[in-house]
This record gives C-alpha cells, structure tokens and sequence, in this order.
C-alpha cells in the first residue's frame, strides 16, 4: 500500500544536508518512506492525500519523559508559582501514588498521554522508570514502559527512598534492581543533583548499567552547576538532560565530544547530545538552558518535554519547539531540527534505512521511517509565529496515519 501526499508547500526534511523543499510531494510505502522530491515529478501511488499547501516535518522525537506514574502534584505546582523552589523531594510524592495503583490502571494512564503526544505530532518517543524505586515497582514501571513507548530508560536512581541510606539505596539500584528492570530497558539514567544522587553515587550507578550493556544517560546540571555533564562526557553517555547550570568547561566538554563526528558521512564517535527542557525549566522558573551557547559552540542539541508530574506536566513538542526560537533564540530551523534529528540522535536513531535493521526515525529520507507531521500552517515558521495554536493537521507514525 502507497500513499503520495503532494502540494505540500515546505517540506523540512532536517535529514543531513538540512534541505527544505518548496512545492514537494513525499510517498510512503507501508512503513518507509519511499520516494521525496517535486510534487510535479510525484509518482502514482494507491492513495492521495492534497497536502493543501501546507507544511511537512518529520514527527517529532520526545527523547525525555517519564509517563509512567499516578497522582497529580497541583498543590507542589501552586506553591512553586507562589514562590518557593523546586526541589527533588515532591518525586516521593509521585512514588507513593504510582505504587499504589494496579497494572491496568498505570498501563491505561500512560497510554493516554503517550495518545495525547500523538495527537500534537509526536511519532516517537522515550520514556523513564524512577516512580518506582524498590525492586518489584521499577520492575512494574519497566515492564509496562516498554508496552507504551519505543524506548525505555531505567531511571532507579532518580530520589533515595525516605528511610533508606543513600549508599545501601545506590547498591541495590546497580545490583537487583537493575537486573529486574533490565528485560525491558535499553537506557539508564542517574539524577546526578544535590537532594538526588551525588558524584560517587552516580558513577557507580552509570558504571553498573554500563556493564549490563545499557546505553547511558545524565539527569544534570538542572538546580546548580555540578559534576552531571562531565560524567556523561566522560562515559560516552548518549545524552545529559536539563543542562541550565553550565561553567564554561562543560560547554567545551559537550563540544569535544563531538569533534571526531561527520553526520553526513556518518563516520566518527558520536558524542553526547545536550537536552534542553524548556517547559521543565518554565515550569520549575529556573534559567533556560543555554542553547544558543552551546549550538553555537558546536555541540547536538534536542528539545524535549520532559513530561512528568512535578516539573513539566506537557507532551506538547511545539510549545518546546515555539519557546526555543521565542525565548532561546534558536532560528525555528534549529528548534524543529533538536526536537526532530536532535532527538533521534539523543536515543542513537538517527541513521538506518532499506538495508539496516531499524529504519532512522527524527528526518525525512528515503528509507526512514514514515513519521511525518502536517501543519495545518503553509511553514513551520508559524511555530513561532502562532504561539500555542493547535497547528497538526495530520500525523502519520510508521506510515499508519494516527491523526
Ligand atoms: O526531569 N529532575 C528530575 N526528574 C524530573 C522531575 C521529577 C519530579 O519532580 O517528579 C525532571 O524534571
């Protein structure tokens, strides 16, 4: 089964050579994308879609959330708006609430937020244990993570349990709590922060995981500068997260760890992809992260959600993506790209086409995978332009249309 969508009036591949198209047309064939080019030059498929001069992107790629949960955290949201700090203690709060609801309840509460990402455009997308935190509950988070998201992060290490001391919580985090998520995860993550994990307690965690053969990431530098982003340098993590407090020695360290990498020959380390959180930061009224810095500096960016209940309760992409170029100065190009390419990137699946294995998802080439976004907008550009209108038209999700 073919689809052409043509009369498509911009089409922002952010595939390696960055191309955008003007009056383009795009067929997908089952789950592929099987042919990009001039909507005069479009060929016969099965079924028409007019794209009506609107806009095309790839879906985007939410590389950080954590949707595994129950309870609501209103009053901590209220407070914080009235003025007091955010702090790592209100997870504890998520925890008692998520352990006591049942497998069918949790289950069903993901789905209807990974369903509501869908809706605004998200093809894509990764999400965390750390509601848990005792053995049985990370391993219940894990097990039904992996039924709702395409990626799963084992996030243990997110707050030391009330009652517990700190290094017997970290032992069991890389001993049997690991071995019970490590089924159904392909990530870890450590809340590398003061209230959370401190350095000693977070390279054992990232030592560990790294040993079980799980791919790493850093929950760092979000309430103070500190040690998060040079640990993720320095064991290769795929990417650190929240990046607000940055000395100038994690810029270059972020910066470095890409000078061996060429995108378009795909060739080189890949280094470690800085995620940026706007929403989270709004939220929790802390400093935007510095993207512009560090795009500037030549380090990968991504732009994600970080949908959860204390810090950042949206799945909403655009509005990440309408913040970046509003408050952040990123050029929409830019924004679109780290909530797209930037993202795959951040969970290593930005490349893969015909012959490989997995197909790439975050850009729009020919052999990727079909995650497309229709604006109802004739260029992405209205992103910005039209802060918070509800801009999807359509979404396809491995070339089944979900929107
Ligand atoms: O990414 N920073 C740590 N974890 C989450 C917040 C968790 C919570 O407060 O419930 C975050 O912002």
């Amino acid at each position: 089964m073919s689809t052409l969508i043509t009369n498509i009036a911009e089409l922002m591949t952010q595939d390696t050579e960055h191309r955008v198209l003007q009056d383009a047309a795009i067929v997908i064939e089952g789950e592929r994308i099987a042919w990009i080019g001039a909507a005069a030059d479009a060929p016969a498929a099965d079924d028409a879609v007019d794209g009506a001069g609107r806009a095309l992107l790839p879906g985007w790629v939410d590389s950080h959330t954590h949707l595994i949960f129950a309870g609501d955290r209103t009053a901590e949201f209220e407070a914080r708006m009235a003025g007091e700090a955010y702090g790592a203690g209100g997870i504890a709060v998520t925890t008692g609430a998520t352990r006591t609801t049942g497998d069918f309840d949790l289950t069903r509460l993901a789905l209807g937020r990974v369903a509501e990402a869908v809706a605004q455009g998200t093809t894509y997308l990764e999400t965390k244990t750390g509601y848990g935190l005792d053995v049985d509950n990370e391993a219940r988070s894990a097990r039904i993570a992996s039924t709702v998201a395409d990626e799963v992060t084992y996030l243990g290490a997110h707050l030391v349990p009330d009652g517990l001391d700190a290094e017997d919580y970290t032992d069991l985090v890389c001993g049997p709590m690991l071995a019970a998520v490590r089924p159904y995860v392909r990530w870890a993550d450590v809340f590398c922060e003061r209230g959370a994990f401190n350095e000693d307690q977070a390279r054992r965690v990232l030592q560990a995981c790294r040993d079980a053969g799980l791919g790493l990431r850093v929950h760092g530098n979000q309430l103070g500068e500190g040690p998060g982003v040079r640990l993720a340098v320095e064991f290769g993590a795929a990417s650190v997260d929240h990046v607000n407090y940055l000395s100038r020695a994690d810029v270059h360290a972020l910066a470095d760890s890409w000078s061996g990498w060429e995108a378009a020959a795909g060739a080189g380390e890949r280094g470690t992809v800085a995620t940026c959180l706007p929403a989270c930061d709004l939220s929790t009224r802390q400093p935007l992260a510095p993207g512009r810095e560090l795009l500037d500096a030549g380090v990968q960016l991504a732009l994600a959600s970080n949908c959860n209940p204390g810090t950042s309760y949206t799945s909403s992409m655009a509005f990440c993506v309408t913040t970046a170029v509003l408050q952040m100065r990123l050029s929409v190009h830019e924004a679109v790209r780290a909530a797209t390419y930037g993202g795959a990137l951040a969970l290593g699946r930005e490349t893969g086409n015909d012959v490989d294995g997995e197909r790439a998802v975050g850009s729009i080439a020919v052999g990727h995978r079909a995650d497309l976004h229709l604006l109802n907008a004739p260029s992405a550009t209205h992103l910005a332009y039209r802060p918070g209108m509800p801009l999807t038209h359509a979404v396809w999700r491995a070339g089944v249309r979900a929107r």
